[in-house]
């Protein structure tokens, strides 16, 4: 499906003044994405695991105008107003205004609240931007009920990506799938499609633990970690063993072979740092915290013989991700080893989650 494929022929309807509202998740990748070409396309697949809990719930308030030159629009965030939210929604609203030709011919006032806690260090950019794409979406079905609903959740997708890569990530779950890949047929650049292929039971019910080691805002943007990767030394290579990560891990999701699961997501964590200590210039975002974790997880598993592994975004924190049957051993070691290195104790009880959902 093409860019062009999600314009609209026609708006029957003509709408009164109303509100939307979408709840969307947050996503964690099992395969990262760090490198991108033109506006949004990334430099390699990557493949997610969508969350339960950590959500953004958007509220999108719209009354018709005259229409304007500009985007007429406020934001707020917890209730109260934030205009440092405006330019990025204005930058959102500049990308997809070519596949919602209305946009200017409305207010919006956009009313944004999330789960997780504001000051986690967990970045709310993708379920914010799929939840924001998703209120937009919606307003389009109502001017054009005809809409097909795979063309909706794809178009929604497509509109996410352009706020944030993985925002694609955050429409459906329980395993997303975003970036061509010529052993997936129908994945795509420009929105993320639900992993089509057979999925052991085992990763239907999947933990997501998030440790938060560091609240506090990151050093590097991940805006300025995916341009650092023009150019990077060992940008070519680490994109060809995403790619091949991402094949890799179609047997293992079949098989439910959970010693390779955990190999190639922790390999993937650390390959994603690794981009970053040697971009020029060099950076570092774990902290002693976060290495400290990371060596009692491999004692842990060395010990007990469990599945419990680790990833990271771009930031300290840890996401533990684990197999229901082996919760009981993985909560007890949490509370005994690991809320130590958390900063005052605190973490996020996640699992996989199915995706965004309307709010009636
Ligand atoms: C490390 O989606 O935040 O979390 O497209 O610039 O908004 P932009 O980047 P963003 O990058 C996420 C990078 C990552 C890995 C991943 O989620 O795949």
């Amino acid at each position: 499906m093409k860019e062009s494929n999600f314009i609209l022929p026609e708006y029957p309807i003509t709408l009164e003044a109303g509100k939307i509202e979408w709840k969307a998740p947050s996503n964690i990748a099992l395969i990262k994405y760090w490198g991108k070409k033109g506006l949004q396309i990334p430099a390699n697949p990557s493949l997610s695991f969508t969350l339960q809990k950590s959500l953004t719930s958007t509220s999108l308030s719209y009354s018709p105008i005259e229409k304007s030159e500009n985007f007429s629009f406020e934001v707020f965030f917890d209730g109260k107003p934030n205009p440092d939210f405006k330019p990025k929604i204005e930058d959102f609203l500049s990308r997809v205004d070519p596949y919602l030709p209305f946009l200017k011919k409305f207010h919006f006032k956009i009313e944004t609240t999330n789960t997780f806690p504001h000051s986690s260090g967990i970045a709310s950019s993708a379920s914010g931007f799929a939840a924001l794409a998703l209120c937009f979406a919606e307003l389009e079905r109502i001017m054009n009920t005809g809409i097909d609903p795979e063309l909706f959740l794809k178009k929604a997708s497509f509109m996410a990506r352009l706020g944030s890569g993985s925002a694609s990530r955050s429409i459906q779950g329980p395993l997303m799938l975003w970036g061509d890949h010529s052993m997936f047929e129908g994945s795509s650049d420009i929105y993320a499609v639900v992993y089509p292929f057979e999925v052991h039971p085992v990763f239907r019910s999947f933990h997501d633990t998030i440790l938060l080691v560091d609240r506090g805002r990151k050093s590097v943007s991940s805006s300025m970690g995916h341009q650092l990767m023009v150019g990077h030394r060992y940008a070519g290579k680490r994109f060809d063993q995403a790619s091949d990560n991402r094949t890799a891990m179609k047997a293992i999701l079949k098989n439910g072979d959970l010693n390779r699961f955990v190999e190639i997501v922790e390999s993937e964590a650390l390959s994603l740092h690794a981009m970053m200590m040697t971009s020029i210039p060099y950076y570092l975002l774990m902290q002693p915290n976060t290495v400290a974790i990371i060596q009692k997880i491999w004692e842990f598993r060395l010990r007990t013989g469990l599945h419990l592994c680790f990833t990271l975004d771009a930031g300290a924190n840890v996401h533990l991700l684990f197999p229901d049957d082996e919760s009981v051993e993985v909560y007890n070691f949490i509370q005994e080893e690991l809320l130590e290195h958390c900063d005052q104790g605190g973490l996020i009880k996640d699992r996989v989650g199915l995706g965004a959902v309307m709010v009636s």
